[in-house]
């Protein structure tokens, strides 16, 4: 027998207030998984700048590295690869079954390493290139 169930208007974005823990994750992994794909090109475009010789990777690179924007953008990268690695751990080990009675609080832990990670290497990135 079948059962239908009342999911309310999908385009009502006031339901975020609704969310639990899992429904967060999913949105955050989604989010991150997709932001390191955007990266991936950037990262591809900067590494071709070595086909153009040694100088002009190394000018590429202390360029970038100049801006305080590039290197605010590295933290936000950090940010989210870090979160997407370990809820990704996190979610491998939803689906082997392993500790499915705290995935509440492996999301939240997930949350809190990254933060700890995150703000532990700002002085690394903001401190810019090394002399
Ligand atoms: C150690 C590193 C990583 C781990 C453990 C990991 C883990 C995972 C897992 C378990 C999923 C499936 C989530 C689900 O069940 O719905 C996933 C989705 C995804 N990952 Fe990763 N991942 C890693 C690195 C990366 C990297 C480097 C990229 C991008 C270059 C990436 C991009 C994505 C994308 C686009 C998705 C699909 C998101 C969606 O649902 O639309 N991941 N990842």
């Amino acid at each position: 027998m079948s059962q239908s169930f009342n999911r309310g208007t999908v385009e009502d974005f006031g339901r975020w207030r609704e969310f639990s823990a899992g429904m967060w994750a999913w949105i955050f992994h989604k989010f991150t998984g997709w932001v390191l794909v955007g990266y991936l090109f950037t990262h591809i475009a900067v590494l071709s700048t070595s086909l153009g010789g040694d100088e002009l990777y190394t000018s590429t690179l202390q360029g970038l590295e100049a801006l305080l924007v590039v290197r605010f953008l590295e933290v936000g990268l950090l940010a989210v690869a870090v979160f997407h690695i370990l809820n990704g751990v996190r979610l491998l080990m939803v689906d082997l079954g392993v500790g499915l009675e705290a995935q509440d609080k492996s999301f939240y832990a997930s949350m809190v390493l990254t933060g700890a990670i995150t703000v532990a290497s700002i002085p690394t990135f903001l401190g810019g290139p090394l002399a």
